[in-house]
């Protein structure tokens, strides 16, 4: 019989216990009972990031720097076709350290193992994403959008 692969959640606890340390900024799937200091960081950027209604606890992964919660990051799944990476947010304190690629990369790599075909995501920050392998989308099928709130 084969071992089991492990899963990406998986690698990524095993990597964090053989190298934590003073420092050292663990990515892994957030907890429960973690959704208030997930709320508190997404709550410092509110020009960016709409935290009305979060995704479930179990869409998140977080970047944890000695028990605290420097990021967030949530995959929301709609079908197999195609599902959100959202709620991005890193600590001011903790930015241009690599930690929002790593985040995005667990949305990417959780992606891949439920079999979803296509990742997207609404941001202000699109140069971001493209360093993270997204395309803006120019191509056959285009994000439309409808304001209701009287803006144009
Ligand atoms: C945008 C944000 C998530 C980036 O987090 P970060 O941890 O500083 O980003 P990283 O260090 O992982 O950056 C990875 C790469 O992207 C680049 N990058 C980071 N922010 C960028 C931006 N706004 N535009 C273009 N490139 C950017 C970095 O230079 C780095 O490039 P490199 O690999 O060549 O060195 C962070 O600034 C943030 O929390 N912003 C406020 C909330 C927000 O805007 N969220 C996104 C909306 S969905």
């Amino acid at each position: 019989m084969t071992q089991r692969e492990p899963t990406s959640d998986q690698a990524d606890n095993d990597k964090s216990a053989r190298g934590h340390g003073k420092g050292h900024v663990v990515v892994r799937p957030a907890k429960a009972g973690e959704l208030p200091a997930i709320r508190r960081l997404i709550g410092l950027y509110p020009d960016e990031l709409v935290q009305d209604e979060l995704p479930r606890i179990s869409s998140f992964f977080v970047a944890e720097r000695e028990g605290s919660i420097i990021g967030c990051c949530a995959l929301q799944v709609y079908s197999r076709r195609l599902a959100e990476v959202r709620s991005l947010a890193i600590h001011p304190d903790f930015r241009g350290k690599g930690l929002a690629a790593r985040l995005v990369d667990a949305c990417r790599r959780r992606g891949i193992e439920r079999r979803v075909r296509q990742l997207f995501a609404v941001t202000s920050e699109p140069g971001f994403f493209e360093g993270c392998g997204f395309t803006v989308h120019t191509g056959w099928k285009t994000a439309v959008f409808a304001n209701l709130d009287g803006d144009p």
